[in-house]
């Protein structure tokens, strides 16, 4: 793999920024939006809600004003988990809220038991009913202290969106610290926010009256940037990527070079020079950022296959993030899995497999597995991976790479992409 590409926006800044817009009247255009599934997912819910949405590109343009709904049904819910993001919005806008359990990727439990208790602590009742979830405020909303019992990247973006139009002052300790979540920041302080702290671990949210629109543009996506870096790795390759804040990759950047992988930083771009051959990594733990990412377990776990010697991965943030490995080992590597621990001896070289995605990241995994393996590597299942990748096989083409996205007829008359 060689070559230069520029790096899509950001999913998970994207997703809680589409659902802030809810809490403004007037026209928001939002730029550098990704092309991916889960953005169509949360346009369907924000046109359900009343919105008027228009998309050309990577602009999305939405229009809060006539907001007439304060539910999401839930084979919207069902298509993602970050649709939970829609709460704090919908409750600081309407005072109300109305949401079935959250789908997503089959990676744990993910409970949203932190979300719902920050916002009872806005004076909002909460009733369950059946598979639903009913939210009303008893009186308008005002500002809380909240104390996260963990770094939450969700319920941090769900408190932020509830505390910015409510009366007073909210503070957030032990907030996660993401860059998602000063982008989101940044976007309401643009807006006219009062938002302060993100990525130090304590937020505090001044509550303003209103919000006004403006024209923002998403970060980009620093995972996207990562897999294509292992890919580069794992190809005995090179690849520059633009359109990348470096300081947002520093936790992945290690780990690369324990590789062996040259890595050269400029303001915007980052370049990764893969050795002939990559040396294992000690131990990865999956931590909160600045930790390593557990958005980038499995596509690191791909590369360590490769590597010459004996890997170690623990996963600390997902406690079933492991649904890759059986595939992987179809590929011929050799992964051992204990509990929350993988150990990864290198094989020097996989076999091309007909493998299943069964979640995004996971998917990514498989994608990289099948471009280092020798033969054709056929991915099925890939409508998880088009959730938070744009174009990868385009991407990937345009770096020399062989792959081809291929979409057949199912027995019962969908379609099915691999
Ligand atoms: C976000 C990211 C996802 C990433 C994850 C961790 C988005 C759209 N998604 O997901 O890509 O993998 O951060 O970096 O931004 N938890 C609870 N109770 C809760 C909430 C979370 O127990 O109420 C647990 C989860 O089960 C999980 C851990 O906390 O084990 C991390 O979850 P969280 O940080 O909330 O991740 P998400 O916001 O779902």
């Amino acid at each position: 793999m060689y070559g230069e590409t520029s790096v899509q926006g950001s999913k998970n800044s994207i997703l809680p920024i589409l659902a802030a817009t809810v809490l403004i009247r007037g026209q928001t255009v939002i730029t550098n939006c990704p092309r991916i599934t889960d953005v169509d997912a949360t346009l369907k819910i924000l046109r359900h809600l009343g919105c008027v949405v228009t998309r050309e590109g990577n602009t999305v343009t939405v229009d809060s004003t006539d907001v007439n709904k304060y539910d999401i049904p839930e084979d919207l819910m069902r298509e993602m988990r970050s649709s939970v993001m829609f709460l704090g919005a919908i409750i600081g806008r309407t005072g109300k809220a109305s949401l079935s359990t959250p789908g997503g990727c089959e990676i744990g439990l993910r409970p949203i038991d932190l979300h719902l208790d920050a916002i009872q602590r806005f004076g909002v009742n909460i009733r369950e009913e059946f598979a639903k979830i009913e939210f009303e405020a008893m009186k308008p909303l005002e500002g809380v202290n909240i104390a996260l019992s963990f770094p939450s990247v969700g319920a941090t973006e769900n408190i932020i969106l509830t505390a910015c139009t409510a009366k007073g002052t909210t503070v957030i300790t032990n907030a996660a610290r993401e860059p998602e979540i000063s982008d989101l920041a940044d976007f309401l302080n643009s807006c006219g926010a009062r938002i302060s702290g993100t990525g130090e671990g304590t937020v505090v949210i001044e509550g303003v009256k209103e919000l006004h629109p403006v024209q923002y543009r998403v970060i980009p996506d620093r995972i996207v940037a990562a897999t294509y870096m292992a890919a580069a790795a794992m190809t005995h390759g090179k690849v520059r990527l633009t359109n990348v804040i470096p300081s947002h990759i520093a936790p992945v950047i290690p780990v690369f070079e324990e590789a062996g992988c040259d890595i050269s930083i400029s303001q915007g771009s980052i370049t990764l020079t893969a050795p002939p051959c990559l040396r294992s990594i000690k131990t990865i733990r999956t931590m909160p950022y600045p930790g390593f990412p557990t958005d980038m377990q499995a596509q690191i776990m791909a590369m360590t296959t490769l590597c010459h010697g004996t890997s170690v991965i623990i996963e600390t943030i997902f406690e079933s993030r492991y649904k890759h490995v059986s595939e992987l080992l179809r590929f011929g590597a050799k992964i051992r899995v204990d509990g929350r621990m993988a150990v990864i001896e290198g094989v020097g070289s996989l076999t091309a497999a007909k493998v299943i995605a069964s979640d995004l990241r996971g998917g990514a995994a498989l994608v990289l597995a099948g471009l280092a393996a020798q033969g054709t590597t056929t991915v099925e299942n890939i409508k998880y991976i088009l959730r938070g990748y744009e174009n990868m096989s385009g991407v990937l083409t345009s770096l020399g790479c062989d792959i081809m996205k291929e979409e057949r007829n199912t027995a019962d008359g969908g379609k099915e992409n691999s």
